[in-house]
């Protein structure tokens, strides 16, 4: 029999689930982290490694929403056989029967008549391996599973995968005061990547909220992980956890920095917002170097570019301007004020877009959540230089 330590090195399929929009910047990172062979998939990335590689990537993948371990790949002929299929995997061998579980995933098949049923017939299997071995099953616990497995099933072509991350990869555990509309963490980070920013350029977010692109944008730029105020991973529930090959991974990471690398600012109009960022800002040792003030974007001091900035203004009923007027001032605010930025915008307001009256050099698609956005880039020359105006 194998033993833990071969278990560690064992190869493995892992795949690593993103957001719609944001594969090529997970690809990317995985990439600069050392993983170049890598498969591009539907809001995922599929690669091959082993069970450190697993923990590695839960700490380290800023763009990742959870990762996912190949169980049992297989084919359908009828929906029996997918019980069938789920008993083949040994589950007794992956987790103890005292831990609760859930199954979720995604079925997009014409062999099942009712949505839930595939589902149901993954817990049965599972639940019945277990009486077999144990006398006993595990119960099932849909809001706060300790395991999550989970079941995709395309026509007759089926995957089994364990989650190893549990919540996903956005409850960072660093955010303790958000707004009313907070950027998702993993979208923050997906929009830094996607930037181009160089992580010594000075960052500026003028509609900066909680402070969620200053805080990712910080721990880019020192290397700290995002995900290192998290404590709850479900690979620990797994009966393969090997602790000290997490404890040494966990340690060996940067935490604390005495200095910035670049200039990160943010500002915002409500000084309750620019309460909130503070505080959230004030749990990392990079906290200091950042100044966070109040006041609307037009009077943001900003340094001399180039340099970045993202923001995502407001959009939608809760303003108290109009979209457009709030749009057009921005838009004033890249020409006159950010010369030699490249200033990019994610907002789902088309209107908003139209009322910027620049051009942008490019439109990628992308989710804040359930909400559909679009992130664009303007790029303002300074003086000489051409504007890209949008005429007519
Ligand atoms: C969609 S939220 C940004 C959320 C932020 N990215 C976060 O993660 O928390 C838009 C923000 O714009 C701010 N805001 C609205 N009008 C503004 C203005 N004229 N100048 C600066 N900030 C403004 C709001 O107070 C709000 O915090």
């Amino acid at each position: 029999m194998a033993d833990a330590g071969d278990k560690m090195k064992q190869m493995i399929n892992i795949v690593v689930k993103t957001f719609y929009g944001l594969e090529e910047a997970l690809q990317e990172e995985l990439a600069e982290l050392g993983y170049k062979e890598t498969q591009k998939l539907n809001r995922a990335v599929g690669l091959k490694g082993t069970w450190k590689d697993v923990y590695f990537l839960n700490l380290h993948a800023r763009c990742a929403l959870s990762v996912l371990v190949e169980l049992h790949t297989f084919q359908l002929k009828t929906e029996d056989d997918l019980y069938k299929e789920a008993s083949k995997v040994n589950w007794p061998e992956l987790f103890d029967v005292n831990k609760t579980f859930a199954i979720k995933g995604a079925v997009n098949s014409s062999l099942f008549k009712h949505s839930q049923f595939p589902f149901l017939l993954v817990k049965d299997a599972i639940a019945d391996s277990f009486r077999k071995e144990t006398g006993k099953r595990p119960d099932v616990s849909v809001k706060t599973p300790q395991l999550v497995v989970d079941l995709y099933v395309r026509e007759k072509e089926g995957v089994l995968s364990i989650n190893t991350s549990g919540l996903p990869l956005f409850h960072r555990g660093y955010r303790q005061s958000t707004g009313e509309a907070p950027l998702n963490e993993v979208v923050a980070a997906g929009l830094l990547r996607l930037s181009g920013w160089d992580r010594k350029s000075p960052f500026v977010d003028p509609f900066c909220g909680s402070g969620t692109l200053l805080i990712e944008a910080a721990l880019l730029a020192t290397g700290i992980p995002s995900n290192i105020e998290r404590t709850h991973y479900a690979f620990k529930n797994l009966k393969n956890f090997d602790a000290a090959v997490w404890d040494e991974l966990y340690n060996s990471v940067q935490r604390v920095v005495k200095e910035l690398p670049c200039t990160i600012t943010g500002s915002d109009i409500d000084p309750d917002m620019v309460m909130k960022a503070r505080r959230n800002l004030r749990g990392f040792s990079f906290g200091r170097f950042i100044e966070v003030n109040v006041e609307s974007f037009e009077k943001a001091r900003v340094p001399e570019g180039p340099g970045v900035l993202i923001c995502n203004p407001p959009y939608g009923e809760r303003l108290e301007v109009n979209a457009s007027e709030l749009y057009s001032a921005i838009g004033d605010f890249f020409k006159q004020t950010m010369k030699g930025y490249d200033c990019w915008v994610i907002s789902s307001s088309e209107a908003g877009f139209k009322s910027l009256g620049l051009r942008p050099d490019r439109k990628i698609k992308l989710y804040n959540g359930d909400l559909e956005c679009s992130f664009r880039k303007f790029s303002v020359y300074d003086g000489t230089k051409k504007l890209h105006k949008l005429e007519g």
